[in-house]
């Protein structure tokens, strides 16, 4: 809990050339969120107001991303160096007096009680600056802590590293808690002369430190939290780290993974007890799992909410659907959005629904197309209905009430009504409306012709 004024800065405004993407850095996409969402999400549970969010690159894009969040944007229009970016918040910050905690938009890993623990540190050192640190096996690439005794001196940039400053472990994660006002004046002293010409937020250390502020570095246990992601490999990477926290979370809650190192589930899901899923199976976005559900091998389930003791079979693809309870699905079914299905439904293989809205107990169980549609109760699709819902040029509607059996190889051709518990004979192309309890047979009468074989024998 913030004992005193918390405000959040994240820095976002670098393009990240290493992706090699037409999306900035900050957006790219890790267990189904943007990068940038995981400081947001942190610096929110920590309470932070205001959340400033330094952007630069594709700033506009970055913007309409988080629009929804409750973030003050500021520009920074050249990327002159992280210090420069911080203090492109200043003017959003002029009155507030408090702690700073400063994020990057790129780290995505870092765990709350972390992010806790350096503020508590700061402020019951009545310290200035604050710097997480970590402790790299491979320290390449990041500014290195110096330290004189237990105080640190300074942090040194890897460009700017000598030949015993390259050797030091202990380095700069980029996350640090300020005061202001006064890091602001600090930050205005910092000044570029260094091997890249930037204005390095690090040289805030040596700078509190020379002015007689107390600076305090905490020490990171698990280093991998600290992890920033600049290219696609550490961005697989962070994806398995943050998987096995997120796979580990819902084993612990009940739900049993057949194979967690297989299992890919986005961050904001939400899976009941006694769920179990199987090896491949994707749980994407906003998707919401009901208790006893079995979720089969390669299942891709995007956005959806799903009834308790719902079996979703091997390989099939819902997106944007509703399913009530007891609703089994394929194996290979795909339900697109605007799929409702209310509650004991079956939908077989090779089956594909699309605004559908499906009563209790009805059933497709093979080859069938349910496109704009609205069914009943206990309505029973033979094998290779189709609901023709597109003339060319627009959608047009079917409805299916109560209790209603379409035979098998039937095409409903759309406006059409078919009325409560009548029977459409296997093979019709039904293009009038059916009353109740009729039967439709719309289909050519056969004809045999005896010996025509025979007769024809050359
Ligand atoms: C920075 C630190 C380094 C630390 C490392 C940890 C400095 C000078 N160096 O180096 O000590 O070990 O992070 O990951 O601070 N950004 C802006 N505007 C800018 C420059 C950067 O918004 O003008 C943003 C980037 O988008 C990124 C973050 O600041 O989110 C860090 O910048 P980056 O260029 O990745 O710094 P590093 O070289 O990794
Ligand atoms: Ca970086």
């Amino acid at each position: 809990m913030p004992t005193q004024n918390l405000a959040a800065i994240i820095l976002a405004a670098g393009k990240g050339t290493r992706m090699k993407s037409s999306l900035p850095k900050v957006l790219q996409p890790l267990a189904g969120s943007p990068l940038a969402a995981y400081p947001i999400q942190s610096s929110q549970q920590l309470g932070c107001s205001p959340i400033v969010m330094v952007v630069g690159h594709q700033s506009e894009l970055v913007q309409e991303t988080f629009s929804a969040q409750e973030l003050l944007f500021v520009e920074q229009a050249q990327q002159l160096g992280t210090a420069h970016a911080v203090q492109m918040a200043q003017p959003v910050l002029n009155d507030f007096s408090g702690t700073l905690l400063l994020l990057c938009g790129d780290v995505p890993l870092l765990r709350q009680e972390t992010l806790q623990q350096l503020l508590t540190d700061h402020q019951q050192a009545g310290a200035v600056v604050s710097v997480l640190t970590a402790t790299m096996e491979n320290p390449t690439g990041y500014g290195r802590i110096i330290r004189k005794g237990d105080c640190v001196e300074k942090i040194v940039e890897e460009k700017d590293t000598s030949a015993e400053e390259k050797k030091v472990q202990e380095i700069n994660t980029g996350l640090y808690a300020l005061e202001a006002p006064l890091a602001f004046e600090l930050l205005a002293q910092i000044g570029n002369q260094n091997a890249q010409g930037e204005y390095y937020l690090t040289d805030i250390i040596s700078l509190a430190r020379e002015q007689g502020h107390r600076v305090v570095a905490s020490i990171l246990n698990d280093s991998a939290e600290s992890m920033g992601i600049n290219d696609r490999v550490q961005l697989s990477q962070a994806a398995k780290i943050l998987r096995q926290r997120i796979n580990h979370d819902h084993m612990v809650a009940g739900v049993t993974l057949i194979d967690p190192d297989a299992t890919y589930i986005d961050s904001k899901v939400m899976i009941g007890a006694d769920t179990t899923i199987y090896p491949g199976a994707q749980l994407r976005g906003t998707t919401t799992i009901g208790c006893h559900c079995t979720i089969e091998a390669g299942a891709v389930i995007d956005s959806c909410t799903i009834g308790d003791h719902s079996i979703i079979k091997a390989g099939s693809a819902l997106e944007g659907s509703t399913l009530g309870e007891h609703s089994t699905i394929g194996p290979m079914a795909h339900l697109r959005p605007g799929t409702i299905l209310k509650g004991h439904n079956k939908i077989g293989n090779f089956v594909e629904t699309k605004k559908a809205v499906i009563g209790l107990h009805s059933q497709a169980s093979h080859l069938t197309y349910i496109g704009d549609a609205e069914l009943g109760k206990n309505v029973n699709l033979g094998c290779g209905t189709i609901t023709c819902n597109y003339d060319g040029v627009n959608k047009h509607k079917t409805i299916i009430e109560d209790d209603v059996f379409v035979g098998s190889d039937s095409q409903l051709i759309a406006p059409v009504t078919i009325g409560r518990n009548s029977l459409i004979g296997a093979g019709s192309t039904i293009t009038k409306d059916v009353p109740a309890d009729a039967l439709a047979l719309a289909r050519t009468a056969q004809k045999t012709i005896s010996g025509w074989r025979n007769r024809n024998k050359k």
